[in-house]
Order: C-alpha cells, then sequence, then structure tokens
C-alpha cells in the first residue's frame, strides 16, 4: 500500500482543517477495508431493522438515488428488496469498493461518480427518493454548500419525491460540553468513536480499532434545528425527524436523528 493508502493528512493543524474538500482525503483505504471488516453487515442491517425499506415502500417509493454510497451499505440493501437504485459517490474508491461489495452479495450497482454540489451535471433522472445517509452531510463545511448540495437534490426528486438525511445528534455533544463527551460503541466493543475536539465550527472524532489504529473524521457539527430550517428554505414543504428511529424522544437522548424531507405541495 501507499503511505497515502494508509495514513491520514490532517498536516500540522488538524483542527484548522475545516473544508468540505477534505472528506476526499479522509477515507483513505486502511480507514474503509478496516471499518468494513469490522462493521459487519448483518450486525448493521440488525440494529437498523426494515426502517428506510419501510418508509419507502409505505410511500409508494420505487427509484431510489443513494447520493453518499460509501461502501454501499444501503445502496445493497434497496436492490435486495426490489428498488431500483443507482448509487452516487464523490469519492471513486468508495464507488469501486461498494461495486466489490455488491457483486459479493450477487448484486450489481449503477454507479455514478459526482459531488453533491454538481450532482445534476451528471445525473440525468428523477427520482422518487433520495438517501444521504451515515452521517455523510456533515461533510459539508460551508453555508452555501450545505445549500448548493440540496438545492441539487430537491431537483434531482420528482415533484412529489422526499429526501431522507440522517445525522449524528450534535446537538447533545456541543449542549452538553466536551467534558461530558460520549463515547460510542459499534459492533459491541470493537470500534470507537469519540470526540476529541468540539466547536460551533468542528466536531473532531477520534475512531479507534482493537489493533490499536486509530483515524479521525473532521465534521461540521450539524444543529437539528439549522437543518430543519435549510430543507424548507430550499424548498421542501415538510420535514419530519425522527430520534434513534423513533418518532417521540426527548431531543439530547438518541445517538442519530433521520430527517425525512417532502417536496410534495399542500395549499395548505
Ligand atoms: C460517512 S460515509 C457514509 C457512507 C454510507 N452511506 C454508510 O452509511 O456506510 C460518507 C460518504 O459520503 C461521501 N461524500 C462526502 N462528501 C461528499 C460530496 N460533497 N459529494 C459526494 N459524496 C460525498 C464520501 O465519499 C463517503 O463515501
Amino acid at each position: 500500500m501507499l503511505d497515502h493508502d494508509t495514513k491520514q493528512d490532517y498536516g500540522s493543524n488538524p483542527t484548522a482543517v475545516r473544508e468540505t474538500d477534505h472528506y476526499q482525503k479522509e477515507y483513505i483505504q486502511s480507514f474503509v477495508e478496516k471499518w468494513d471488516e469490522l462493521i459487519d453487515w448483518d450486525a448493521r442491517a440488525d440494529s437498523e431493522g426494515q426502517f428506510f425499506i419501510d418508509m419507502l415502500k409505505a410511500r409508494g417509493k420505487e427509484k431510489i438515488l443513494d447520493v453518499a454510497t460509501g461502501t454501499g451499505f444501503h445502496s445493497v440493501q434497496l436492490l435486495k428488496a426490489g428498488f431500483e437504485v443507482t448509487s452516487v459517490d464523490g469519492n471513486a474508491e468508495m464507488l469501486t469498493k461498494a461495486f466489490e461489495n455488491a457483486r459479493d452479495r450477487d448484486q450489481v450497482l449503477h454507479t455514478v461518480h459526482a459531488d453533491w454540489r454538481w450532482l445534476n451535471k451528471d445525473v440525468h433522472s428523477k427520482y422518487d427518493a433520495i438517501i444521504c445517509l451515515g452521517n455523510s452531510f456533515t461533510h459539508l463545511f460551508k453555508e452555501r454548500d450545505r445549500r448548493r448540495a440540496l438545492a441539487e437534490f430537491y431537483a434531482a426528486l420528482r415533484y412529489d419525491g422526499i429526501l431522507i438525511l440522517d445525522q449524528r445528534n450534535y446537538d447533545a455533544i456541543l449542549d452538553e460540553g466536551f467534558s461530558t463527551k460520549h463515547k460510542y460503541y459499534y459492533c459491541g466493543d470493537q470500534v470507537s468513536a469519540e470526540p476529541e475536539h468540539i466547536d460551533d465550527g468542528l466536531a473532531r472524532f477520534k475512531y479507534q480499532f482493537p489493533d490499536g489504529a486509530q483515524y479521525n473524521l473532521n465534521m461540521y457539527p450539524l444543529r437539528k434545528n439549522y437543518m430543519q430550517s435549510l430543507f424548507k428554505e430550499v424548498g421542501f414543504q415538510k420535514v419530519k425527524t425522527y430520534g434513534d428511529f423513533k418518532e417521540t424522544y426527548q431531543d439530547n437522548e438518541p445517538d442519530f436523528f433521520v430527517h425525512v424531507a417532502e417536496k410534495t405541495y399542500h395549499a395548505k
């Protein structure tokens, strides 16, 4: 492996790295391989259940655009459940890995290499639903990038399309403060994720693996209310937010929020 496949590069001042384009350098090959090895897909499928599949089916959505394909987990789940799926990612290595993961499970991914900010340059169809999952939107550091990406998602949806976008509960992390920081475990205690630095413009997380390997991700801490307003400002008519897949919750409890933003115009 080359050095840039095994080492992340945050320069001499890691907390100063607050750029949308940096996602290309963060998901290096060794991090991606290790993550996929440990967060086994069956365990992830068990913890998520049928939430996304049920939601899409209940609303009669069939043609789905997965804009944050990553290594392909949701694209493959949806293909297996009978949906028509197009899989987008801005990172070419991720798409290659996703294609291989799908092939190993007897599925063929239809992939498109595109950045969200100019999605419709490369994606020319209209979709019933767009999914942007796995806390992916947090990679956008600038306000104009977030607005632009949401506007591109809006444009790629049919007139009655929906956007399903999830995020970590950053409000709890920002408001409860660094001292009460929470350690999140994936897959039992195999991988841990914990905040290493938090301020209004940066959530830097540290990921630790059982063999001692350590990686970071620099993310923008999206507040729930801010996201809800942003959906509305780009034209989505209705937004419903679930907490850890539940409709009712105390705001500081869930680890993750899932927003469902609807395009349908209701006269009242
Ligand atoms: C945290 S991973 C999540 C992957 C997958 N959804 C999952 O849950 O396993 C985020 C993904 O979003 C992609 N991504 C981040 N910013 C992007 C952008 N501006 N345009 C396109 N893809 C982007 C990254 O390349 C990465 O594959």
